[in-house]
C-alpha cells in the first residue's frame, strides 16, 4: 500500500469549527463534529416531501405538476393558484409550505464555496446531521485558483454538485441552491474574504467561475448533454457588485459606498459576473450589502434589471445577501419607509430575501400602492421556475438526472483524491535557495515541526466549509514519511502574543530539518474582519527568525493564509531556505504539503494575486480606484495596475524544474480592422475605437492562434501553468501594464517538450475601457508576454 494514503484510512479526529453567516444578526455558535466516518451505517429512513408527488393524487394532477409543460407555463399556473399572503412568505429564503398544493418548506439559503458547506447557526438548506455527516472538503478558493486550470475547477464543482445532489436524494438537504461562487475582485490584499475568490485577476476570475457554474449545475448548459435547463444544484454568482470590504476601520460592507469609476466598473468589477451569466449559464445572482455610486446594489433597477437581466441575458433568480433589504430604509437611509424599500427591491429586479423583511413589510406595501401584486408575481415566476428546473415539482426525483445519487457517492476516494490533486496542484513554492527541496526520504532521519498552523485541522478548510471526510494536518502528512518527529506549537494562538521559543530552539537544533508552518487563520481575515496590516502576526515572524539561526541547516517556511503577507525578511534571510504558500489547502492539505516537500509531487502552482509590502496599507481600503494617480502618491491596485513594490507578483511562483517558452507561430500579425465594415465608424483619424461598432464578421476575421512551445529543462516531471499576457505600448489613459488573456497548464516529463495552441480574439482580448465605460480597441503595436518571450502584433483602425 502506498503510505501516502495510509491517513485517508486511519486517522480519526474531532474537528472544531467556527461558521460565519452571512449576515449580522445572527450569532455565532461554536459547535464540534465527530467524523470517525463520513457516513452513517443505518439507512436514511425518512423521505422528504416531494411537490408533485405521486402518492398525492390531489395535487398530482395539477397543472404546474405536468412535466410535458414548459417550466414557463408551469410557473404561472402555480402563481395563479396562490394567495397574496401565500405569495409574500415566498419572498423569503425560508419559503414556506403550502400544504393545500403540496408543496413544501423550501430553504433557498445553501452554500458549497469549496464542498459542500452549512451555516451553523442557523439552518440552511444542507443537514449534516442525518444520513450523511460530512463532504468532500476542497481547498479554499484562492489555492484552488493558482493551478490556473479550467478543467481540474470543473472537476471539482461537478463533484461538489454530486455530493449535493446526494445529500438531498438521501433526505438530508432541503435546498438545492447554492449561493456559490464569490466572484469579487480581490481588490485589496486586506480583505477578510479575498480567501473565497479566484483572485485579481477579471479573466481569471471570469473562467473560474464558468467552470464553477457548469461543473456545479451539471449538463444543463449550453453544449452540454441536458439542453433543457435542468440542473443538478443550482448556483448564484455572488456578490454583484464592486463588494470587497467587509469591516476595516470605521467602515463596513452594510453602509460603505463604494465610489466605481464607469472604467474600472467595465473591466475590472463586472466582466467575472458577466461570463458567470452569458458563458456559465448560473442560475442565480446575490445582489450585495454595500452601495455602489450611492445606490444599494439589490435596489439598483439599472445593475439587476437593465445589466444582468437585458444586457447579459440571465434567466434564474436574484437574491438579496442576508438582511441586505433590511439595511436599505434601516440603516442605509436610501428608502424613506420600510414599505419603500421593499418597492425598491421588486420593482429593481429582486426576487428574494436572505432574512424575513420582504415577508413582514411587504403586505403593507401593497396595501400603500407602494408594489402591485405583478411586481410579486414577477419575482415568483423566477423562484418557481429554478425550483422546477431543479426538478422539485416532478414528484420523487429518483426518476431524474442525478436522482440515483446516494451517500455511497460522497467523501468516495475519487473524491478525496481530487481534492488531493487540487492542493497539491495549487500550493505556489516561493523561495527555494540552493535546491533544499525537495527532502530526501531516505536521509532525512528527524523533522521539528513548529508552527501555529502545523496542527490544527480547522484552519485547512477556512471559511464557508461543511465537515470534511478526513482532514489531514501538516504533521499527520510529514509523519508519513518521517517517524522522528518533535512538534512544537511555537505561538499561544495564531496571534502570537507569546511564543514558546526555548521548547522550539530545543528542538530545532536537534533535528536534521525544521518546518514552520505559520500563517492566518480566520481569527485573522475572515467575513467581517479585514486586516490592517500584512505582517505575519505577533510574533510569528520573530520566532521564525530565531528559529532559522538555531537550525543546523536553513529551514522551510509553509504558510497557511489566504490573503498574502509580506513576507520579506523571509524572502531575504538566507537561513530560510525555502518558502512555501499553500492557502486554505483543505482536507487533503497536510498530505500534500508533505508531498510537496519530500518530491512525491512537483509544485507548479502561480499566484493568483499580487504580494505587496506592508506599506500598502497607507492606502485607503476604501479608495475604489483601480488606475494609479501619481499626483496624488495613490499607486494603482492588483499586477495590471500597480506600480510599486512587490514582494512576489502575480503568476509568481517555482517548481522543482524549469521551464522555457518560445513562440513558434502566430497566424497573424497584422490585423487591419481599417478597411473592416464598421456599423458606425465617423472618426477616420481616430486612434481608438469602441469596440461593439466593430462589425462581428471584423471580429471573426480579427481572431488568430498562437503556438507556443513550452520544454521542461529540468529532472523532474511536473504540471505548468502558462500564461499568456498583452501589454501595450505605454500605459497611457488608464491602459493595464499588462494583461492576461489566456492560461492553459501542460504535464512535462523531464526534457519534455510541447506546444500549446492559445486562440486569441482581439474583440475581447485586446479592448480596454474607457473613461465612459466603453470597450475600446486601439490600433499600435500590442505584444503577447509568455515569461521572457515577447511577440509583437500589429493593429491598424
Ligand atoms: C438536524 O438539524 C436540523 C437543523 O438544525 C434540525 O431541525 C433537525 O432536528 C436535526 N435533526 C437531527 C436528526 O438531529
Ligand atoms: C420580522 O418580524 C419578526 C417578528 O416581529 C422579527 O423578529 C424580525 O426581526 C423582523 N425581521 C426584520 C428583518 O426586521
Ligand atoms: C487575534 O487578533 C484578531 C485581530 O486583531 C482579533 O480579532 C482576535 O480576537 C484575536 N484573537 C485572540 C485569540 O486573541
Amino acid at each position: 500500500m502506498d503510505s501516502t494514503l495510509l491517513p485517508f484510512l486511519h486517522s480519526k479526529f474531532t474537528m472544531t469549527k467556527t461558521f460565519i453567516p452571512a449576515t449580522t444578526t445572527i450569532t455565532t455558535i461554536i459547535f464540534f463534529f465527530l467524523t470517525t466516518s463520513a457516513i452513517a451505517a443505518q439507512p436514511s429512513n425518512h423521505r422528504p416531501p416531494y411537490s408533485c408527488d405521486a402518492a398525492d393524487p390531489a395535487t398530482r394532477s395539477l397543472r404546474f405538476c405536468d412535466t410535458s409543460l414548459p417550466i414557463s407555463e408551469r410557473a404561472r399556473d402555480l402563481i395563479s393558484r396562490l394567495t397574496l399572503d401565500e405569495k409574500i412568505f415566498q419572498l423569503v429564503n425560508k419559503a414556506a409550505a403550502i400544504p393545500r398544493l403540496g408543496i413544501p418548506y423550501y430553504e433557498w439559503w445553501s452554500e458549497a464555496l469549496h464542498g459542500v458547506a452549512q451555516a451553523i447557526s442557523v439552518e440552511t438548506g444542507i443537514l449534516f446531521n442525518r444520513t450523511i455527516k460530512a463532504a468532500t472538503s476542497f481547498p479554499q478558493v484562492i489555492l484552488t485558483a493558482s493551478t490556473f486550470d479550467a478543467d481540474l475547477w470543473y472537476r471539482i464543482a461537478k463533484v461538489i454538485g454530486t455530493e449535493a445532489r446526494a445529500l438531498y436524494n438521501e433526505g438530508d438537504a432541503i435546498g438545492m441552491t447554492f449561493w456559490s461562487p464569490n466572484i469579487n475582485i480581490y481588490r485589496d490584499p486586506r480583505w477578510g474574504r479575498g480567501q473565497e475568490t479566484p483572485g485579481e485577476d477579471p479573466l481569471l476570475t471570469s473562467n473560474y467561475a464558468v467552470s464553477f457554474v457548469r461543473g456545479i449545475q451539471g449538463d444543463g448548459f449550453e453544449g452540454g448533454k441536458l439542453s433543457d435547463g435542468h440542473l443538478q444544484v443550482s448556483s448564484c454568482c455572488k456578490h454583484l457588485t464592486a463588494y470587497d470590504l467587509d469591516k476595516w476601520k470605521g467602515f463596513n460592507r452594510f453602509t460603505f459606498d463604494a465610489k466605481v469609476t464607469k472604467q474600472d466598473m467595465a473591466d475590472t468589477f463586472q466582466p467575472p459576473f458577466k461570463s458567470c451569466v452569458e458563458k456559465g449559464g448560473a442560475s442565480g445572482i446575490m445582489c450585495a450589502y454595500n452601495l455602489v455610486n450611492g445606490i444599494p446594489n439589490c435596489a439598483d433597477y439599472n445593475l439587476l434589471t437593465k445589466t444582468a437581466r437585458g444586457d447579459w441575458g440571465f434567466k434564474g433568480y436574484i437574491t438579496s445577501d442576508c438582511d441586505a433589504v433590511s439595511l436599505i430604509f434601516e440603516q442605509q437611509k436610501y428608502a424613506k419607509s420600510h414599505e419603500e424599500a421593499v418597492a425598491f427591491v421588486l420593482k429593481a429586479g429582486m426576487d428574494v430575501n436572505c432574512g424575513s423583511y420582504l415577508g413582514n413589510h411587504t403586505k403593507s406595501a401593497v396595501e400603500k400602492g407602494k408594489v402591485s401584486e405583478s411586481d410579486i408575481d414577477r419575482a415568483l415566476h423566477n423562484l418557481f421556475s429554478v425550483r422546477m428546473r431543479l426538478g422539485l415539482f416532478n414528484g420523487n426525483p429518483t426518476a431524474l438526472p442525478y436522482g440515483q445519487l446516494s451517500r455511497n457517492d460522497v467523501c468516495t476516494p475519487e473524491h478525496r483524491g481530487l481534492a488531493l490533486e487540487a492542493a497539491r496542484h495549487g500550493i505556489v513554492l516561493l523561495k527555494n535557495s540552493g535546491n533544499l527541496l525537495p527532502l530526501s526520504k531516505t536521509k532525512t532521519k528527524s523533522l521539528a515541526v513548529i508552527g501555529p498552523n502545523a496542527a490544527v485541522a480547522k484552519t485547512l478548510v477556512g471559511n464557508y466549509a461543511g465537515p470534511p471526510c478526513n482532514p489531514i494536518t501538516p504533521l499527520e502528512g510529514l509523519k508519513s514519511y518521517v517517524k522522528n518527529i518533535e512538534f512544537n506549537q511555537g505561538c499561544d494562538t495564531i496571534n502570537c502574543t507569546f511564543i514558546s521559543l526555548g521548547e522550539s530552539l530545543k528542538i530545532a537544533e536537534a533535528a536534521d530539518y525544521v518546518i514552520l508552518v505559520m500563517g492566518l487563520n480566520q481569527d485573522r481575515e475572515s467575513e467581517e474582519l479585514d486586516r490592517v496590516d500584512l505582517v505575519l502576526p505577533g510574533e510569528q515572524a520573530s520566532l521564525v527568525t530565531n528559529v532559522a539561526k538555531a537550525a543546523k541547516k536553513p529551514v522551510i517556511l509553509v504558510l497557511l493564509c489566504g490573503g498574502p503577507v509580506d513576507v520579506s525578511f523571509a524572502k531575504h534571510d538566507p537561513k530560510i531556505g525555502s518558502i512555501l504558500w499553500a492557502g486554505y489547502p483543505g482536507e487533503a492539505g497536510g498530505q500534500a504539503i508533505a508531498d510537496i516537500i519530500f518530491g512525491a509531487h512537483n509544485p507548479g502552482g502561480r499566484l493568483p494575486v499580487t504580494w505587496y509590502p506592508n506599506d500598502f496599507i497607507k492606502v485607503p481600503m476604501t479608495d475604489m480606484r483601480m488606475r494609479p494617480d501619481p499626483s496624488q502618491g495613490y499607486p494603482g491596485r492588483t499586477y495590471r495596475f500597480y506600480r510599486g513594490e512587490k514582494v512576489f507578483e502575480f503568476g509568481y511562483g517555482l517548481s522543482y524544474t524549469k521551464y522555457a517558452y518560445k513562440f513558434l507561430s502566430v497566424s497573424q500579425r497584422v490585423i487591419n480592422f481599417k478597411n473592416a465594415h464598421l456599423i458606425s465608424y465617423e472618426q477616420e483619424s481616430a486612434k481608438s475605437i469602441s469596440i461593439s461598432d466593430i462589425s462581428s464578421e471584423s471580429c471573426e476575421k480579427a481572431k488568430f492562434s498562437a503556438a507556443v512551445g513550452v520544454k521542461n529543462h529540468g529532472k523532474m516531471a511536473g504540471k505548468h501553468p502558462v500564461l499568456l499576457f498583452l501589454r501595450g505600448d505605454g500605459d497611457a489613459d488608464g491602459r493595464p501594464t499588462k494583461q492576461l488573456v489566456g492560461f492553459q497548464t501542460v504535464s512535462l516529463d523531464a526534457n519534455e517538450e510541447a506546444t500549446l495552441e492559445f486562440q486569441v480574439n482581439p474583440c475581447e482580448d485586446f479592448g480596454r475601457a474607457n473613461e465612459e465605460g466603453s470597450m475600446m480597441m486601439e490600433s499600435g503595436t500590442h505584444h503577447l508576454v509568455i515569461g521572457d518571450q515577447e511577440y509583437a502584433i500589429h493593429t491598424y483602425i
